[in-house]
């Protein structure tokens, strides 16, 4: 493992800066940590928290790095690799697989040419299966970094949905 110096010197201004940013956003309170790690997470490209932004988030919150790193091991949500930059959750609750959201999955993995669960090679796209996320009314649905779209029954749909996503 790199010493911890080495770790800060991977750190760019720009993450400085964001890590800076949200943790003020929380009150420089070490007690927010899933709260601050999740929001440092939604920020950066492939969501994920970089080994560089731990370290310089737990000298930031006078905390011991292996604390970070038990709270990201201990939660699902948090992650230390890096993930898609745009996740497509599909649901997988009963009610949006009768209103076919099984198609909706086949559709997606033919136009992307990925299964569920891989990261297309530039690291763009990942297809995911999740459960109900509140979007029963427009089923079947897609949730990209917490933006819902709906109604995708068609190809066309789908291929405007990911057409929207830069
Ligand atoms: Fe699928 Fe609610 S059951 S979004």
């Amino acid at each position: 493992m790199k010493p911890f110096v080495q770790k800060l010197d991977e750190l760019t201004p720009e993450m400085v800066a964001l890590v800076d940013r949200i943790v003020e956003e929380h009150g420089n309170d070490a007690t927010q940590l899933v709260g601050i790690l999740l929001d440092l997470q939604d920020e950066v490209e492939r969501h994920y928290i970089p080994e560089p932004a731990a370290y310089y988030l737990a000298q930031r919150l006078e905390i011991r790095p292996t604390q970070i790193y038990d709270v990201i091991t201990f939660y699902s949500m948090l992650y230390d690799k890096p993930r898609a930059k745009y996740t497509l959750e599909v649901c997988n609750s009963a009610p949006c697989r009768v209103k076919d959201s099984d198609t909706l999955v086949e559709t997606l993995k033919r136009l992307l040419n990925l299964e569920v669960g891989e990261v297309t090679y530039d690291g763009r796209f990942c297809i995911e299966k999740v459960p109900c996320f509140g979007a029963c009314d427009v089923s079947p649905a897609v949730r990209v970094n917490g933006v819902v779209y709906g109604n995708l029954n068609s190809e066309e749909r789908v291929l405007d949905m990911l057409r929207q996503l830069d």
